[in-house]
């Protein structure tokens, strides 16, 4: 295997709080094995593009608790033709750059992997995504920050449903995945949660609604993830507006909001942690796996495990969620 001298990070897809501190760790751990590094802005579409920028040590000074990405995100439709993909190897040849480091979730896993598939670059992945929704390490990073961003939204939300006596169905992120779903609607005691990877009948969110009115005549939260079902929760409003006329129902989609902000510390560790161990598995000879952590360890994972065996929810705790609400 050829010796690696430079490397190119970048970012791809949704953004995710701690991105930033993911390419300050892939740079300075990099710049400390004697590797130069370039950053591609812009995902894969600044690969076809051309839009390389080298980064020094200064260049990831002051990000460490920045939200966004320095290197900026998108997903390109170019690169998932042959011949983009071409455009994108072409111009990382020109650069001299050896391997790449790619942060982001599983579409910029599909595209790293194709890039190391069909034209042999090596590529390490760093799962960088607000959903959760990877195999081979406990968290991704923004997750922890998405969470605690829903949560304080959603306790802000509990102050004026209680005020009012109304119900709220509050819509959080996760197209496929309800990991953010379940445990802020653990954390902020909502009164049902309602998951992709859970079967949500109408008649049965109706059934457990009318028990907790029967029960308790005052505020009630619903959390929705995006991905549900029934659609979300503006379309789950619409359904059963009918048999909660008598209660005032409001909706309200938190959206990007759970995607900005400052990571948390638990992310700026996890960020520092898997960006610099990225850099060492390149090093070590390693190819085509993502890093992640797991029980507090770092562990490689082969790439395409980290999609194509879909992570598990902990149904434990959709079980405690019932017990407690
Ligand atoms: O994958 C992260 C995520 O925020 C999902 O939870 C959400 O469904 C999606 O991205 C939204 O994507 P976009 O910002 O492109 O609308």
């Amino acid at each position: 295997m050829k010796t690696i001298k430079k490397i190119a990070v970048f970012t791809s897809g949704g953004d995710s709080p701690g991105m930033n501190a993911a390419v300050r760790a892939v740079v300075r751990t990099a710049i400390n094995n004697d590797l130069s590094v370039v950053g591609v802005r812009f995902g894969y579409q600044g690969m076809i593009d051309d839009d390389l920028v080298d980064l020094h040590d200064h260049s990831v000074s002051n990000i460490i608790q920045r939200g966004g990405t320095i290197l900026k995100s998108a997903r390109s439709k170019d690169f998932r033709a042959r011949e983009g993909r071409e455009k994108a190897v072409e111009n990382l040849k020109k650069a001299n750059v050896d391997a790449i480091v790619a942060i982001g979730g599983d579409g910029t896993f599909r595209g790293a992997t194709e890039l190391n598939e069909e034209f042999g670059i090596p590529v390490i992945g760093v799962p960088g995504t607000i959903d959760n929704d990877l195999s081979g390490t406990d968290e991704t990073i923004g997750y922890d920050t998405a969470m605690n961003t829903a949560m304080d939204a959603i306790d802000k939300i509990r102050d004026t449903a209680d005020a009012h006596d109304r119900l709220f169905l509050v819509e959080v992120m996760g197209r496929e995945a309800g990991f953010i779903a379940l445990e802020t609607g653990i954390a902020t005691g909502a009164e049902l949660i309602l998951l992709p990877e859970a079967v949500s009948r109408i008649d049965d969110v109706r059934e457990s609604l009318s028990e907790v009115f029967r029960v308790q005549r005052r505020s009630s939260l619903v959390i929705v993830a995006e991905g549900d079902e029934t659609g979300g929760a503006i379309k789950l409003a619409e359904n059963l507006k009918e048999d909660f006329e008598k209660y005032e129902m409001r909706v309200s989609v938190l959206g990007h909001i759970q995607r900005g902000g400052s990571p948390t510390s638990r992310d700026r560790v996890l960020a520092s942690r898997l960006g610099s161990a990225a850099v060492q598995a390149l090093v070590d000879g390693h190819t085509n796996v993502m890093v992640g952590v797991v029980n507090n360890q770092t562990k490689l994972t082969p790439m395409k495990n980290t999609w194509a065996k879909k992570k598990s929810l902990n149904y434990e705790l959709l079980e405690l969620a019932k017990v407690l609400s």
